[in-house]
């Protein structure tokens, strides 16, 4: 069985839970990790699994504005944050806009705040709503994976996404 797993990152954290999750997928696929600029449609194609997952901005999907803003914050001489090379590419937003429709089964993620969801937003539930909209039969909840205000990553969130993708993928196996 094959996995992809989709990711958008502006600072990198969504690209290392990204690549967690492709590690926790392992166990039953074999896995590509593909940034969003550079997934195009055919990487799809005979894929059993679909995983998406991209940054919460301003309590949802990103939007071209966002993803300059992010880029300008990176860019001011105090900041240490680093841009990922694709980050002014595509986002998942013109992905989804340019993707026909796929029987797949699917799931979200995203990267936020760590504060209550009902405060931060949650870029998966976006991401939910286009996978089921383009015909992916979403198999599992949304899920979030936390940052800091400084946007670096909770410690042990890559644990955890690897469990959680783990466990995606022996549930997706046993359905089969
Ligand atoms: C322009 C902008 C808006 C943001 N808005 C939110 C938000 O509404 N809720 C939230 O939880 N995090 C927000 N964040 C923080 C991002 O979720 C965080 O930068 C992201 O998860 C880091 O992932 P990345 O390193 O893959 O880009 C925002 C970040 C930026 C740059």
């Amino acid at each position: 069985m094959r996995a992809v797993v989709v990711y958008e990152s502006m600072y990198g954290n969504t690209h290392q839970v990204a690549a967690a999750i492709g590690a926790g997928l392992e166990s039953a696929f074999e896995v590509s990790v593909v940034p969003v600029a550079q997934a195009a449609p055919a990487v799809l194609a005979d894929a059993d699994l679909v995983v998406v997952g991209g940054p919460t901005h301003v309590h949802g999907m990103s939007l071209e504005s966002t993803r300059n803003a992010a880029a300008e914050a990176a860019e001011k001489p105090e900041s240490d944050l680093r841009l990922e090379p694709d980050a002014l590419g595509q986002g998942l937003r013109d992905w989804f806009g340019s993707l026909g429709r796929y029987p797949a089964k699917a799931a979200a993620f995203d990267t936020r705040l760590h504060a209550p969801a009902i405060v931060t937003g949650r870029a998966s539930k976006g991401v939910t709503h286009l996978l089921r909209a383009h015909g992916f039969e979403v198999v599992a909840e949304p899920e979030s994976f936390l940052v800091t205000k400084e946007n670096r990553l909770d410690p042990d969130e890559t644990t955890r996404a690897r469990s959680w993708a783990a466990r995606l993928a022996a549930d997706v196996a046993a359905a089969r």
